[in-house]
């Protein structure tokens, strides 16, 4: 297993997200521990795109719990019917929000936050276990591209 990450020098996200999946594929292919393979998909997806905030937030009893992430600190639980991330929750799907402050219900860790993507994550029963949520510090930064591709990371978790 190699741990250094490779990243191509392009701000063609595709690009980079086709260059990242398998490397973290092969990474969490000898690991079973969800908490750590979640802590190297925060990580990857950091130190390859430099997000402002990465994280999980993780299905306990009745609610979401914070779990790895990269970035400031952040707010430690989320309850289901509460922010994008309970809106990613109880929906089970992908949720780009292009402008925070448009969103209603949004729950600010930071002010700096400006717009973001919440993803589930299912196990290989279907059941949503966590969701994943990408934080940018710029507008409308994050588009179907990154649904389409951060949906496939975080499949790599399901097992
Ligand atoms: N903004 C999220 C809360 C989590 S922090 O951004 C890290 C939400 O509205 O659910």
């Amino acid at each position: 297993m190699s741990e250094t990450l490779w990243v191509p020098q392009t701000s063609e996200r595709k690009e980079i997200y086709e260059a990242i999946l398998p490397q973290v594929r092969s990474l969490l292919d000898g690991e079973k521990d969800r908490i750590a393979n979640m802590a190297n998909v925060a990580a990857a997806l950091k130190e390859a795109f430099g997000f402002f905030w990465v994280g999980f937030y993780v299905v306990k009893e009745d609610q979401l719990v914070l779990g790895p992430f990269q970035g400031p600190i952040a707010c430690t639980r989320i309850n289901f019917n509460r922010g994008v991330c309970g809106h990613c929750y109880t929906t089970g799907a992908t949720v780009i929000v292009p402008d925070v402050e448009a969103f209603p219900g949004h729950i600010a860790c930071s002010s700096a936050s400006k717009s973001e993507i919440v993803v589930p994550v299912f196990d290989t029963d279907q059941n949503i276990i966590a969701v994943l949520d990408v934080d940018s510090d710029t507008l409308n930064d994050f588009s179907e591209v990154d649904a389409e591709w951060l949906e496939k990371v975080v499949g790599l978790l399901s097992k």
